[in-house]
């Protein structure tokens, strides 16, 4: 039978007798498993764990922000935030295809922190929010359909580069579980059970070439749709809910006036295992004042649409 608070402290004993006074890298990007990785190191073994947050400009609203203020001011986390946003956009301007998004976003990714991994030589380990299910998986990568369709960003070439010894700590755990340990660590409820959100970010949420004005766009209206779907209770019925840019104009009214603007779909599905998704039956009322807010709230979109399609034969993501 499992007891949280024994576990927690046996887990940081864990922790510190296997990295002694040794220091640690931690590549935090505010999903739950890093930031369950940075409650458990911080709490182990303090000022040794310095994290690093990559903003690559595809982050949702405030995601930056949201990360300083819960590690670093806080809980007193020592935390490097390197806005790399406008080298990120430098390298996808021109790409459209969804694959190459992907590598480029992954090969900047390791770019940054190897850069800034270098800054901290004193480090002899990096740590990795690995869960058991991800141990599982990729002991079996080769017959998961989703792996074939989409290369997953992930961070498994860093530890060899950096010669850092690798530290999971959460290897054991399946999902509840960590999410129990961040609660029982601290962490805030709403970053514990937020809903999975990809490595490349909304680099695969931008049909086609990323550009800064559609992600700044993008960013407001995946904001209001996140933020009615909490007001409303829908946010923890859904598994994963997100907005996602259509690089296509379309007339609308406003006013006496014209527009022609950007669209922009909502996609909310259920789902256990994200291998198979049914699309969320949200209520009109609630797709109706969503759609009433982007549409008000943003200049530069006229339209909204809600994606019905189940997985298979669609993915989840548009990309
Ligand atoms: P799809 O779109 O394949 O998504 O139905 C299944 C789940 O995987 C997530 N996903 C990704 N996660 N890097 C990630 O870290 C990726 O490139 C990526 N592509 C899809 C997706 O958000 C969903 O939860």
């Amino acid at each position: 039978d499992w007891n949280m608070p024994d576990y927690v402290e046996e887990a940081i004993g864990r922790v510190r007798s296997e990295v002694g006074s040794d220091e640690v890298i931690l590549g935090l990007s505010g999903g739950v498993d890093s930031s369950v990785v940075a409650a458990l190191l911080h709490r182990a073994i303090g000022e040794q764990l310095t994290c690093v947050f990559v903003d690559n400009g595809l982050l949702r609203l405030n995601e930056a922000e949201q990360v300083m203020e819960t590690f670093a001011k806080n809980l007193g986390v020592k935390v490097i935030h390197v806005d790399a946003s406008t080298e990120f956009m430098k390298h996808l301007t021109g790409v459209t295809e969804p694959e190459q998004k992907r590598k480029i976003i992954g090969r900047e990714f390791v770019e940054v922190f190897q850069r800034e991994s270098a800054k901290l030589p004193n480090a002899k380990w990096l740590a990795q929010g690995t869960i058991y299910p991800d141990v599982i998986e990729s002991a079996g990568a080769k017959t998961k359909k989703a792996h074939a369709i989409k290369s997953h960003h992930n961070v498994g070439g860093l530890p060899e580069s950096l010669h850092l010894k690798l530290l999971e700590p959460l290897r054991e755990l399946f999902k509840d579980e960590v999410r129990e340990l961040g609660i029982a660590l601290g962490l805030p409820h709403d970053m514990v059970y937020r809903h999975p959100f990809p490595g490349p970010g909304l680099g695969v949420r931008i049909l086609g070439e990323v550009k800064q004005e559609y992600a700044d766009l993008l960013r407001r209206a995946d904001a209001i749709f996140i933020e009615e779907l909490r007001a409303s209770g829908w946010y923890e019925k859904t598994s994963q809910a997100f907005a996602v840019f259509l690089p296509v104009k379309s007339v609308g009214v406003m006013g006496d006036g014209r527009t022609y603007d950007y669209v922009v779909a909502l996609r909310a599905v259920q789902t256990q295992d994200f291998m198979t998704a049914h699309w969320a039956e949200l209520p009109y009322t609630l797709l109706g004042k969503v759609s009433n807010r982007i549409i008000n709230e943003i200049r530069g979109i006229n339209r909204v649409v809600y994606d019905i399609s189940g997985k298979p034969p669609a993915t989840i993501e548009w990309e």
